[in-house]
């Protein structure tokens, strides 16, 4: 007999050795699934004895069901791992940078198992939104989840604290008296990615944003930067310490209204992040930008942004919740 089984915790409920036992007797198969506990932290051991005790594979799940090893003769050869949104009708999996890795030989067929497995699994959950970091210099990945239905959606630049020669253009810290104005310039901002080819729409809370421009207004590693075209506000830059790479200012909103868009406004706020960033002792300046918007994209390049990380998103069609095995195509087979 050969043993296959489930690896995770807590165990009790999981449904699949009902299922995949049945399975393997429908086939005739000399196989049995088993479970193996195994809390957070003891995965590498447990795999290690997996082999000792000649199992022949298993899955992996941590808590909820968010996480999938790929084994090879016992030895572990990569995993996926995703994070679920809360956002309420529209649960997103994100698949982080550090959450995804398979070793280099049969790379692309780990990552089509590893997806074919979580995927099962998120949509299960409700989550048909996926979406995985990168790093732009893992081309054949990349390349793996092109073929896996995945497109890029967001890309990560860093670029040197070099100086950017000023446009012309008026730039200051933003005051309290702003926000009025900044949340306009926000509103107009999320209208802006709702148009093609972006195309996409965000409910946006702006109270928090509102909050957020308030304390970005108080605390010195943080900075609120607008600009001014013909006696009003034109543009506004925040920016803040990157949350994942270090000695890094990174850029939050950025927006240009559009009657001052082309004029230098972006050029000059930038010029003015670029010099704060070197003031407070960063050393790189980063921003996260939408890969279809036009306008975006060739600003950040132009001013030497180099993409260190692509964010790559899936969308699954909900309908397949109904597409099950209850649903017999063979009614839709037109009668001889
Ligand atoms: C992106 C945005 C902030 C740029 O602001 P802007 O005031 O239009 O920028 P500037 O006038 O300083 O520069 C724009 C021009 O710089 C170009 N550029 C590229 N490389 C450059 C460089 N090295 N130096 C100067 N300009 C460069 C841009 O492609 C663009 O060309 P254009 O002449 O066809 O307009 C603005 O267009 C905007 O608000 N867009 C809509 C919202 C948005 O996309 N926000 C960014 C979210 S990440």
């Amino acid at each position: 007999m050969r043993i296959v089984g489930l690896l995770g915790y807590p165990l009790a409920k999981s449904l699949s050795p009902r299922m995949q036992n049945a399975a393997f007797a429908e086939l005739d198969l000399d196989w049995s699934y088993a479970l193996v506990p195994v809390r957070e932290g003891h995965v590498e051991q447990a795999v290690a004895g997996l082999a000792e005790l000649g199992f022949a594979g298993a899955n992996v799940t941590i808590p909820h069901k968010r996480a999938v090893a790929a084994l090879c003769d016992g030895a572990l050869v990569g995993f996926m791992a995703a994070t679920l949104t809360d956002a309420p009708g529209n649960q997103v999996a994100r698949i982080r940078i550090d959450q995804h890795a398979a070793g280099p030989e049969n790379r692309r067929d780990t990552y089509r198992r590893l997806y074919a497995a979580l995927s099962g699994e998120l949509v299960a959950v409700g989550a048909f939104e996926h979406a995985i970091s990168v790093a732009t210099d893992q081309d054949d990945v990349v390349r793996h989840l092109f073929e896996l239905g995945f497109g890029i959606d967001q890309v990560k630049g860093l670029r040197r604290l070099t100086p950017i020669a000023a446009s012309g253009v008026t730039t200051r810290p933003a005051g309290a008296e702003d926000i009025h104005d900044l949340l306009l310039l926000t509103a107009e901002l999320t209208t802006f990615h709702a148009q093609p080819p972006m195309l996409r729409p965000a409910l946006v809370e702006l109270h928090e944003i509102g909050n957020g421009f308030q304390e970005a207004l108080v605390e010195e590693r943080r900075l609120l930067l607008v600009a001014e075209h013909d006696g009003r506000i034109a543009g506004l830059m925040q920016a803040g310490p990157d949350r994942n790479y270090r000695d890094t200012a990174t850029i939050g909103l950025a927006a240009v209204t559009s009657a001052a868009r082309s004029k230098g406004v972006g050029t000059a706020l930038l010029a003015g992040v670029v010099e704060w960033a070197a003031a407070q002792g960063f050393h790189r300046c980063g921003v996260e930008w939408t890969s279809p918007n036009l306008l975006s994209d060739p600003f950040w390049r132009g001013h030497d942004f180099d993409p260190v990380r692509y964010k790559l998103t899936r969308l699954i069609d909900a309908r397949v919740a109904w597409a099950n095995a209850d649903l017999s195509y063979r009614y839709f087979v037109p009668r001889a």
